[in-house]
């Protein structure tokens, strides 16, 4: 009934960290599991995360691990999910967690869901009897678009699947039920042979793509939706925003009509998974010169850069995981020390490590 294509990706299992942090333990991978009758599997009640914790020189380093641990918090908020986890908290548990892994890089995955009381189980939509249980796992993930999308560019569509309208689905939380909508998109682009769906918003504004932002370059100008196009708040857009700034290029939050993307001079998704990737055509229509453009390689750059901790980034954007708290900065780096009660409750050791500024 339906083609092959698509279904091959992701069929090389990644390399997977053998414990998972689970409401402030750490458990094995294969005990990390859920009764079939839990809430989330059947109402989609469920808030995530991704975070790319990337190598450098002095070891793995988280990026933005704050910001992503507060739009989880907010994700949290919105579906009124009352649990106990601070930021801190959460933060610690995902370094404590990339430590006790020996992944050099991995991309980090904190999930809270509506589970199961088995004693006294709950079945209804209604979220509230069920019990929170939050997890976060990680593994290492390559290249989200294909090995050579970063260089080379990605072949997309506009999706015939609108985003979610504000006030059905709130696109600025990351929850789970959201993923559906991007599913639909995602089936439908690779199924059509694309990489990639972009989704239009309900007005017929351009969107975002089922798991990435979009940038329009246009000139010297760099354009993206705001946030009113029902897109989530990525925090790798913020950081091309930011790097934008930095490198004194003009960067707007504008709605974009979906013929503006087929006339741009260089397009270009950002996410954690997908980081900048290169947009080379959409519908088949081929985008300005066909390939990585001039503006898209040069923010590349400084962003790779400062993932690797070889640019000095716009603020505290790494979390050095193995970083010694006793040891002096010698770089002249803003070092926050951070005491951490690695997996909140009763947890044994007290370790420290470092957020450098810069590298
Ligand atoms: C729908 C959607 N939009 C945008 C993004 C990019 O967000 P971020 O840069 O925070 O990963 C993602 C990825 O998380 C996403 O799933």
């Amino acid at each position: 009934m339906f083609s092959k294509d698509g279904k091959a990706k992701d069929a090389t299992p990644p390399r997977i960290c053998d414990v998972v942090w689970h409401d402030g333990k750490f458990i094995k991978w294969n005990d990390a599991r859920v009764h079939v009758m839990s809430h989330v599997l059947h109402y989609g009640s469920s808030i995530f995360e991704g975070i790319r914790c990337y190598s450098t020189k002095r070891g793995p380093a988280v990026f933005r691990l704050k910001e992503h641990m507060q739009r989880f918090l907010n994700s949290a908020k919105i579906y009124r999910m009352d649990h106990t986890w601070s930021l801190d908290q959460l933060c610690d548990a995902s370094v404590d967690l990339v430590r006790r892994s020996d992944l050099e890089q991995c991309y980090i995955r904190p999930i809270l869901f509506r589970s199961l009381d088995e004693e006294r189980p709950a079945f209804g939509v209604n979220p509230f009897p069920n019990p929170l249980a939050c997890y976060i796992g990680a593994w290492d993930w390559g290249k989200y678009l294909g090995d050579d999308a970063i260089e080379k560019g990605v072949d997309v569509c506009v999706s015939t699947w609108n985003r979610l309208t504000p006030n059905s689905m709130p696109a600025m939380a990351k929850s789970g039920a959201n993923y559906m909508n991007s599913q639909l998109i995602k089936m439908e682009a690779l199924l059509n042979g694309f990489a990639e769906g972009i989704a239009l918003d309900d007005r017929g504004y351009v969107s975002e793509g089922s798991g990435e932002n979009i940038f329009v370059v246009s000139g010297d100008v760099v354009l993206t939706p705001p946030l009113s196009s029902s897109i989530l708040a990525g925090i790798t857009r913020d950081s091309v925003i930011q790097i934008c700034h930095e490198l004194g290029i003009t960067v707007k939050e504008r709605s974009i009509q979906r013929a503006a993307l087929y006339v741009s001079d260089e397009l270009f998704f950002s996410g954690t998974a997908a980081e900048i990737t290169p947009i080379r055509s959409v519908d088949r229509i081929t985008v300005g010169a066909g390939g990585r453009g001039k503006i898209t390689t040069c923010i590349q750059k400084a962003f790779f850069e400062i993932t690797k901790g070889e640019r000095v980034a716009p603020g505290d954007w790494l979390t050095y995981v193995n970083a010694s708290a006793s040891k002096p900065d010698n770089n002249g780096h803003k070092v926050k020390e951070v005491i951490s009660t690695p997996s909140g409750a009763g947890n044994e050791s007290a370790v420290k490590y470092q957020t450098a500024a810069t590298e």
